[in-house]
């Protein structure tokens, strides 16, 4: 495992069949996640190997090998199946980071249902939205979020079932049952579905520049990319003790904190706790942390508590480190070698993409602040926004593109076809970021080309804050935009326009800010809410975010002819 070959050695002769062949799948045959995460790692005589080390904030702890994964995820996948769940109905997980929720991934899509994790700080709002989309037939929750479930339930008619994993029947109400994964009849033998390459597998939520967040639709043969670039880029080995800090919530947290580590059959360690630089650094000196895959956030959060804190801890045990989500700072690479004597990899990819797919490839020379090269069999380029031809001149900025086809690009946007269609030009994918290439073949992040905002490497999209702003009986109209931030690069800062009879006030911004806190998820919410009197807007009457984020970042505008006349 790792992969002592380099990286012009493994581009020159790729083919994702060596992933296949790795894997055992057959073209045509079966292939479910769920099994290959679990009961294949069992056949491969790993069933006693420890699959998960939980830990929570409290240091209860919780130890399951690939066989308690394989009986465990039977036992959920046989308790959807008798409560009627059919092939293809759309599932949410809406759990903390507990083992319901890693093995209840499994569990689901053992049943052939598709997996919709949701970030479990969402307000009722926000999934409400997403399990609208969705039309989702059951969502597995905890005891602590039943409260904003039952305030939608209502308004979702299709969602037929209320899995709580932490209670008993006698707390619960109609349509509400209770599952406890270790009391349950554990379920030796499942008949997993046998989905193939194609179907349906999981359901990620992102947002874009217009409109609700849309459902990004995966299938089963995404693992066959996962699989590999968990292997190569994150160099994971068998005795490697691996921690992803990302919540299963948002794609790094499948991709790689399920489906890669586990089709390796890597053991892997979870925190189900929120930042705090001592317990991190403490969690990985106690768990001998051999690879570890961050976020740029943590990593300037962590470079602001200093460097002493760090040598007051044995972290002799780090082997590898990678980071993705959002711009790694050329300090940060540089903070890392100084402290834990070894770079940050930064890697590029997206809820679309469903692996990695631009990488700081182990063994190669790391330009501190770049995103290194396209994966083995991804073709990665920047394309002249007006022609979409590449640009082919380094250091030029274009737009990302990549060729489309590799095995866990998704299949498209839950019932949005003009959506997924509007992300290829001329024969590429856009992933709606800018970047230029050196003439090393190494990529430079410029900046997104929409109106999303990255903030703590969470896409927030601005038309959810800007519906919930619009609840609020005091504002006429609203534009959420990026505002720089130290530790997050980018917060939410929303500019308003307040109906007849409201005058701005420090009260007013209070308020608003207090309508919506709960509604969305901490993340979506503005820190800031500036009260103007109009909103830049084109011909059409289009609010131009662009200008207002320009002015945020002190940046000049630029040619705004063509947008001001949509
Ligand atoms: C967007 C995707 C899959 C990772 C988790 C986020 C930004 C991602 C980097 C990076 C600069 C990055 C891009 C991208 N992004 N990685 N290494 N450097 N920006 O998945 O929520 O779909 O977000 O995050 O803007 O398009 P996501």
């Amino acid at each position: 495992m790792g992969n002592p070959a380099s990286y012009e050695e493994l581009s020159a002769n790729f083919d994702w069949s060596v992933a296949e062949r790795e894997l055992g799948y057959r073209q045509g045959g079966p292939i479910n996640i769920g099994w290959m995460c679990s009961d294949r790692l069992c056949h491969l005589g790993l069933a006693n190997k420890l699959a998960l080390h939980w830990e929570d904030y409290q240091g209860n702890q919780k130890r399951f090998t690939f066989d308690d994964l394989r009986v465990l995820s039977n036992t959920i996948a046989h308790f959807l199946g008798e409560l009627g769940i059919q092939p293809g109905e759309r599932v949410c997980l809406f759990m903390d980071r507990v083992p319901e929720l890693y093995i209840g991934f499994l569990g689901v899509l053992k049943t052939g249902a598709v997996a919709q994790p949701l970030f479990s700080a969402f307000g009722d709002e926000s999934l409400f939205v997403r399990l609208q989309n969705a039309n989702t037939s059951a969502i597995i929750t905890q005891k602590k979020h039943l409260p904003k479930v039952r305030k939608i339930r209502e308004q979702l008619p299709n969602l037929r079932h209320i899995i709580v994993v932490d209670v008993g029947e006698s707390a619960l109400q109609p349509r509400e049952v209770s599952f406890h994964m270790d009391q349950a009849p554990r379920i030796e033998d499942f008949a997993v579905y046998p989905t193939t390459a194609e179907s349906p597998s999981v359901l990620h939520y992102t947002s874009g520049t217009t409109g609700q967040p849309k459902g990004a639709q995966h299938v089963h043969y995404s693992i066959v990319a996962q699989y590999l670039t968990a292997k190569w880029v994150l160099d994971l080995r068998p005795d490697d003790i691996y921690w992803c800090n990302a919540d299963p919530g948002w794609v790094t947290g499948t991709s790689y904190g399920i489906i890669g580590p586990w089709s390796n059959g890597i053991t892997q360690v979870v925190f189900d706790s929120g930042f705090n630089a001592e317990h991190w650094y403490q969690f990985m000196e106690k768990h001998r942390v051999t690879v570890w895959y961050s976020a740029p956030t943590a990593i300037r959060l962590l470079m602001k508590e200093g460097t002493e804190i760090v040598q007051r801890h044995d972290l002799s045990s780090l082997r590898y480190l990678a980071s993705v989500g959002e711009p790694l700072n050329a300090e940060a690479v540089l903070w890392s070698q100084k402290v834990f004597g070894k770079p940050f990899h930064d890697t590029f990819w997206q809820t679309e993409t469903g692996c990695i797919v631009i990488t700081n490839f182990p063994g190669m020379p790391v330009k501190p602040g770049s995103m290194g090269k396209a994966f083995p069999g991804i073709t990665a380029t920047a394309l002249n926004p007006k022609t979409y031809e590449p640009v082919n001149q380094p250091g030029i900025a274009g737009l990302i593109a990549l060729r489309p086809g590799w095995p866990s690009q998704i299949r498209g946007y839950w019932n949005n076809e003009a959506g997924y269609k509007a992300k290829f030009k001329n024969g590429w994918y856009l992933c709606g970021d800018r970047a230029s290439i050196d003439a090393d073949g190494y990529f430079w992040f410029m900046g997104r080309d929409d109106d999303v905002i990255n903030t703590g490497g969470h896409l927030v999209g601005p038309f959810e804050i800007e519906s919930a702003l619009l609840g609020c009986p005091s504002v006429a109209e609203s534009a959420a935009v990026a505002k720089p931030d130290p530790v997050n690069m980018e917060v939410v800062k929303a500019y308003v326009t307040l109906k007849k009879g409201f005058t701005p006030s420090d009260d007013l911004e209070l308020e608003i800010m207090n309508r919506i806190r709960k509604r969305l998820s901490p993340l979506a919410m503005p820190q800031e809410i500036e009260f103007v009197d109009s909103l830049p807007k084109t011909r059409s009457g289009k609010i131009v975010r662009r200008i207002l984020r320009c002015k945020e970042f002190h940046e000049p505008v630029g040619d705004l002819s063509t947008i001001m006349d949509d």
